[in-house]
């Protein structure tokens, strides 16, 4: 079928949706939302068999949704409705949720049903649920959507109230008041739900003595306690407040009146708070863990769950750090975990934007993503495995592929490119690991196009060894699983020999300094050279200023309809 997909972004559900359908022999093309006469004119360019809607803010114009059959996904059950449905069900503690594919009419979301696909809820940010559970179900749902809508025999089902299985309600937009915390009477149960639930967009409403503040990246404290309301230590970047009855640590806040009106890691957003508290270092029980290791027999797992994915200098150097310790440990095989909703999206772009030279730490930040991805290459004495958990992106992408093996839990998006940053070279030594490992002519498909890849291409091109596992839990079992068989095959020493062998091989033939030497030589450009693209692209990002046209890219449609008016 030909499928055109309007929406106000394309986001991750798009993306993996985008990914799934085109796998599934479908024929994709992307509109963004930006106004009707766009919206009509994609319709009229692409001329869909059907209009997929993974997200949008507005609603459908008239004369596309009565001519042409228009699926929305909704982020709720059967019956809800509103702009506001993740935030609700969260803060309500909701047990159950669901995704529900419906069709457009005229009024919002209350269209024919066509799937409805439920999922047990997680005590997760708003981001999390839409990344994983949500983006898992309206996979599925939207599959079922369009066989039945394929087999002409089958009709959608009205929405109806009286319906036993149609649970939801109309609800309005979420305020800032229904999720506001009262220091003096909120638990830490409910501070950490409230901020949950408005986690990443538009994060909880707060005010610090004359300050105000969006909170975000909230995580329970296990031991401190103190004053309801103020805050009482620090460990890295992260804040520790007290609540009625314990702490929570924020990790991020955003204060829109400031110099740099963008999410930043807390303790940069209230500087002089910070200076003043008492510093704690993080373990099991206690503090904020961004990075913690754990070892089962010869295997250790290095965690490293940085908020969005990003990694700034010092995050890298730490990582680093902690890789060399864990590569001294007596192990045989390393396991990279990254986080659970991202694995890495590379350098921290919102801590460039906000440093005096965006240039100069830049510079720091990928020279710093580079030592580490070094140091992964340079493993001798273990088998390193890079675990896929949740979205990689960018540099990351890269990182991940200095590891010996990558595994990938299955229906994780990769986007391994750096074009859409102001046509960023990357470095990351990526000019020696994709042809080393997908070959040249992988690595020229890789890097020249600019979509986001599903797991199976990625296995295709070798960027990605093994694909398994739909959920992170199992995900992660069987992570620990495989690595245990490896950890006893007795090809073990032979496999490391042999590693060693051709990484000497290699060396002789162009050392890595070389090529990470050429690929900064580029990426010096980038920072300091005359095209000033990549600040651009870099401030456009942070300040998610929104596109003013679909990227050709994705818009097929477009790019047909240009060539033609090139004939
Ligand atoms: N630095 C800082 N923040 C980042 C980031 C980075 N490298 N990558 C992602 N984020 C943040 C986004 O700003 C967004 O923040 P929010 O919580 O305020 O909404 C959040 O992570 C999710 O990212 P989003 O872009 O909404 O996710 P997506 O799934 O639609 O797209 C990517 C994923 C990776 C394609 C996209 O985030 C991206 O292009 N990131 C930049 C990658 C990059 O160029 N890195 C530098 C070169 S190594």
């Amino acid at each position: 079928m030909k499928i055109l997909f309007l929406c106000h972004a394309f986001n991750s559900l798009s993306q993996r949706l985008f990914v799934e359908l085109k796998q599934a022999g479908h024929d994709v093309s992307v509109e963004y939302d930006i106004n009707d006469t766009v919206a009509i004119e994609a319709v009229d360019l692409f001329k869909p068999d059907i209009i997929v809607a993974p997200f949008l803010k507005r609603a459908i114009p008239d004369e596309v949704w009565q001519n042409t059959p228009c699926l929305i996904v909704h982020p709720g059950i059967k019956g809800d409705r509103g702009p506001s449905s993740l935030d609700w069900a969260l803060l309500n503690k909701e047990t159950h949720w669901g995704v529900t594919v419906l069709q457009a009419n005229a009024e919002m979301d209350a269209g024919d049903i066509w799937a409805s696909h439920e999922f047990k809820m997680s005590k997760s940010t708003k981001a999390s649920l839409y990344h994983n559970q949500v983006t898992e179900a309206a996979v599925s749902a939207m599959f079922e959507a369009l066989e039945k809508f394929q087999n002409n025999q089958i009709d959608p089902e009205p929405l109806d109230y009286s319906n036993e299985d149609v649970r939801g309600q109309l609800r309005p937009l979420m305020q800032q008041t229904d999720r506001s915390i009262n220091w003096h009477e909120d638990s830490t149960e409910t501070v950490l739900c409230k901020i949950r639930c408005a986690d990443g967009f538009p994060g909880v409403k707060d005010h610090y003595h004359d300050r105000e503040l969006f909170l975000y990246d909230a995580r329970e404290e296990q031991q401190l306690t103190g004053n309801p309301g103020e805050f009482i230590a620090r460990c890295g970047d992260a804040l520790c407040r007290a609540t009625v009855d314990g702490a929570v640590w924020i990790g991020h806040m955003r204060d829109k009146q400031s110099e740099h009106p963008f999410k930043l890691p807390s303790a940069m957003v209230l500087t002089s708070v910070a200076e003043n508290l008492p510093v704690f270092t993080a373990d099991e029980s206690t503090g904020y863990r961004d990075i913690w290791y754990e070892q089962d027999g010869a295997i250790g797992y290095l965690h490293f769950d940085f908020y969005n994915g990003a990694m700034g200098t010092e995050q890298c150097q730490r990582l680093r750090d902690a890789l060399i310790e864990a590569k001294n440990k007596d192990i045989k095989i390393l396991v990279l975990m990254g986080g659970k909703d991202y694995w890495s999206n590379g350098m921290h772009l919102n801590l460039i934007e906000a440093s005096e030279s965006a240039a100069d730490e830049s510079w720091k930040n990928i020279n710093a993503i580079d030592d580490l991805a070094l140091e992964i290459i340079n493993t001798t004495d273990q088998l390193t495995i890079s675990a896929i958990q949740g979205n990689v992106g960018a540099g990351g992408v890269f990182l991940a592929r200095a590891a010996d093996l990558v595994w990938a839990r299955s229906g994780v998006i990769l986007n391994p490119h750096y074009k859409d940053m102001g046509n960023l070279y990357g470095s990351e030594y990526w000019t020696y690991l994709l042809p080393r490992y997908a070959g040249d002519k992988n690595a020229h498909i890789i890097t020249q196009s600019r979509l986001p890849m599903g797991t199976k291409e990625a296995i295709s091109l070798q960027l990605v060894n093994e694909h398994f596992a739909k959920n992170i839990d199992d995900f992660v079992i069987e992570v620990k699983d495989r690595a245990k068989q490896l950890s006893y095959d007795e090809n073990l020493k032979q496999i490391l020999l042999s590693k060693n062998q051709q990484r000497e091989i290699d060396e002789q033939q162009k050392s890595l300094q070389e090529y990470r030497d050429n690929e900064l030589q580029r990426m010096h450009l980038n920072f300091y050279g005359f095209d000033p693209s990549y600040h651009v692209a870099r401030y456009n990002f942070v300040y998610k200023i929104a596109k003013s046209r679909t990227p050709l890219t994705i818009a097929k449609h477009r790019r047909i309809s240009e060539l033609y008016s090139v004939d």
